[in-house]
């Protein structure tokens, strides 16, 4: 069942925790920006982690690319031209906000593809008025969505800070093959920051101007139907709302085995299912509950400039459903692009020319952070304070160590633990201060499943309890048993 949810204290909690921070804060803030703090940092590495060792494999290969890009890159993937949101502005208070997402708010009503005249019309039709201050909205007008500066001291060198990771991975894709000796199929994987000047941010970590992505390009022969690996995901039933159901206005959803799937042409090959039903499970892993997950076929009208064809692996938040994953079957639309205004051959031999065609899983941390945080938030009216029943691969630490007194040798004692733990490699907090209860309640707080507390037992024979986030329960184990856990 999903909950009912309330943002607002994961929200304060987040903060009051050192989860996240909303950025320039003592300069009263800027909206669509949020820090990191060291908890969210380390939830964050967790998610990262678990993502790398779920989906990377012996043949996708990670890289890292510049974040600023030259225009003519940006130009080739249609970015420059394609990368636009419609606007309009309040003509009493000035405000913007974007005409599509406020007609579909008021009006219930798909417009997302429609045409700036269409939009307007609307607009004007419905008497839509300024959501603020009631003033009259301005015609529609396109934005481009990217944050533009100049490369060097001359302003006609037009930059660009990147709006996807995606870009830097089709630049290198021949490198890559090349430089590991790669045959098709194979991806390559980039993790890191992407930028859009958004004309609404809002819903805390939905819709942000500087946000992480983890994004997969993985290149395919497209004469080459069949996927070896797909074997291994094929049985796995995917819940997809198809695009008929959603030009019905109906919320059914189809449960469906990959492979069936690709049989009746609902999803077009083996390499895109492929992804959807690891995603499923992955996402199932992070705490999401199956019920609050869907893959949503998007509508033509709605395909991005570059898609064949894409589905949005959506989650149930507060609010309603929304995108936390893109899936994109691109075809061959960026090599093709590239090599065209690059003017640089960048088919590949493997028996014959190839330019690969790609398929696009695209990751959002942040929104899938937010998912993680409100589907793992506890009120915790039983034990007297909220906490987090985060999944334990993406618990903060892996276990916090307390000393019971700092005196008597116990402090010395907990921090040999605590060296001894972080040895093994894993990510310990030491705390010795406050009551014991306390130290409980903040480990409970953010998440951590284990606290080992060092006693007085402990200088006698060398065992410590061990508590369990969720059961409270606490058990008397060795030492050198800790790390079994
Ligand atoms: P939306 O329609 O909600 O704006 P989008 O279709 O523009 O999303 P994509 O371009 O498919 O999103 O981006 C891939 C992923 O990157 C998204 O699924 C999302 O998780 C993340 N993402 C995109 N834009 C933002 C943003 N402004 N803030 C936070 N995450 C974002
Ligand atoms: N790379 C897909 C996207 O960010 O839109």
């Amino acid at each position: 069942m999903v909950q009912k949810m309330n943002i607002e204290k994961v929200i304060a909690l987040a903060k009051r925790t050192g989860i996240i921070f909303p950025s320039f804060e003592i300069y009263g803030g800027v909206s669509g920006f949020y820090d990191y703090g060291p908890i969210g940092k380390k939830i964050k590495e967790k998610i990262i982690q678990s993502w790398k060792k779920f989906f990377l494999d012996e043949n996708i290969f990670e890289i890292e690319t510049s974040l600023i890009m030259p225009q003519i890159v940006l130009k080739a993937s249609g970015h420059v031209d394609s990368f636009v949101d419609p606007l309009t502005q309040c003509k009493k208070c000035k405000k913007f906000f974007r005409a599509d997402q406020l007609i579909e708010e008021k009006l219930g009503v798909f417009v997302e593809g429609l045409s700036i005249e269409d939009l307007s019309k609307i607009i004007k039709e419905n008497n839509l008025r300024c959501p603020e201050c009631n003033g009259e909205l301005s015609e529609v007008r396109l934005f481009n969505l990217m944050f533009k500066t100049q490369i060097g001291p001359l302003e006609k060198d037009v930059g660009y800070l990147r709006p996807e990771t995606a870009q830097g991975i089709f630049l290198n894709f021949k490198n890559v093959y090349r430089a590991m000796r790669a045959k098709l199929p194979f991806g390559v994987a980039q993790i890191g920051k992407s930028f859009r000047n958004e004309i609404s941010p809002r819903k805390w970590l939905i819709r942000l101007r500087e946000f992480s992505q983890m994004e997969i390009e993985f290149f395919f022969n497209p004469k080459e139907k069949k996927f070896e690996k797909f074997e291994e995901v094929k049985d796995i039933e995917i819940p997809i709302y198809l695009a008929k159901e959603q030009e019905k206005k109906s919320e059914k959803i189809v449960k469906i085995k990959a492979s069936e799937a690709v049989k009746k042409g609902i999803i077009l090959n083996e390499y895109l299912a492929y992804f959807l039903a690891k995603e499923f499970v992955w996402i199932k892993s992070l705490g999401i509950p199956e019920e609050a997950i869907r893959f949503r076929e998007i509508r033509k009208e709605e395909l991005p400039h570059y898609s064949k064809q894409n589905f949005d692996l959506e989650i149930k938040f507060d609010f309603g459903w929304k995108e936390v994953v893109g899936n994109a079957y691109r075809g061959d639309h960026d090599l093709k692009a590239h090599s065209k205004f690059s003017k640089k051959d960048l088919t590949i031999f493997e028996n014959e020319k190839i330019l690969p065609h790609v398929v696009e899983p695209s990751f959002g941390i942040e929104r899938l952070f937010y998912a993680i945080l409100l589907y793992s938030y506890r009120e915790g009216k039983d034990r007297g304070w909220e906490w987090l029943d985060l999944p334990e691969q993406l618990s903060p630490y892996d276990f916090a160590v307390f000393p019971l007194m700092k005196k008597d040798g116990l402090r010395e004692k907990a921090l040999e633990i605590f060296n001894f733990l972080k040895q093994k490699g894993f990510s310990v907090y030491f705390d010795d201060s406050g009551s014991i209860g306390k130290r409980y309640a903040r480990m409970d707080e953010i998440g951590v499943k284990y606290c080992i507390t060092i006693d007085y037992q402990t200088l006698e024979d060398n065992t410590v309890t061990i508590r369990d986030r969720n059961t409270r329960e606490q058990k008397r184990i060795k030492i050198e048993d800790i790390e079994k856990i």
